[in-house]
């Protein structure tokens, strides 16, 4: 490919590159980080782009921010296999694969009324993996079962 058809993402100089998105993700991963028209942080998103290994993917990277643990767990949710590559003067200094956690637990509610989490009771949501790709999650409490659209609503 000549040069100037190259479309380059600049590098970034602090921050996190989230990296190995599937395809599509990267909206949902705009919200799981609370992005909106108010954010001032620089923020690169590159939504289908060839990747060797993915045939296409998504890329989000942000300046000067650190991705918090629920954040991981939900983007663990959308996109088991992205990469988190934390930046310091222009240089990757820690890089991880996001992982699925055993359990998920108070970052997302139960879908069921009537379950014990959504009463008056001071019971944090604790959900278990019921099955990757497409993600469904089964509450602890009354075993109802949160399949991928359920889920990405509360993202
Ligand atoms: N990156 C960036 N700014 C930097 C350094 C890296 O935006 N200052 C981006 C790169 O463009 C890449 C990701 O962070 O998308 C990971 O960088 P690097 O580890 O250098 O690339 P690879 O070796 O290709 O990563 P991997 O092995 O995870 O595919
Ligand atoms: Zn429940």
């Amino acid at each position: 490919m000549s040069k100037e058809n190259v479309l380059k993402i600049e590098r970034i100089k602090n921050g996190t590159v989230i990296d190995h998105l599937p395809a599509g993700t990267s909206l949902t991963v705009m919200k799981i980080l609370g992005i909106k028209k108010d954010y001032r942080n620089t923020v690169a998103v590159a939504m289908n782009v060839k990747s060797k290994a993915l045939g296409m993917k998504d890329v989000v990277k942000v300046e000067d921010r650190i991705l918090q643990d629920g954040e991981t767990d939900k983007l663990s949710l959308i996109a088991p296999h992205a990469t988190v590559n934390i930046v310091r003067d222009y240089k990757v200094v820690k890089k991880s694969r996001v992982a699925v956690p055993k359990e998920i637990i108070g970052v997302l509610k139960c879908g069921n009324p009537s379950c014990i989490t959504n009463k008056r009771e001071p019971v944090s949501p604790v959900f278990d993996i019921e099955k990757e790709g497409p993600i469904a999650l089964r509450c602890k409490f009354c075993e109802r079962v949160m399949g991928a659209e359920q889920i990405e609503e509360q993202l």
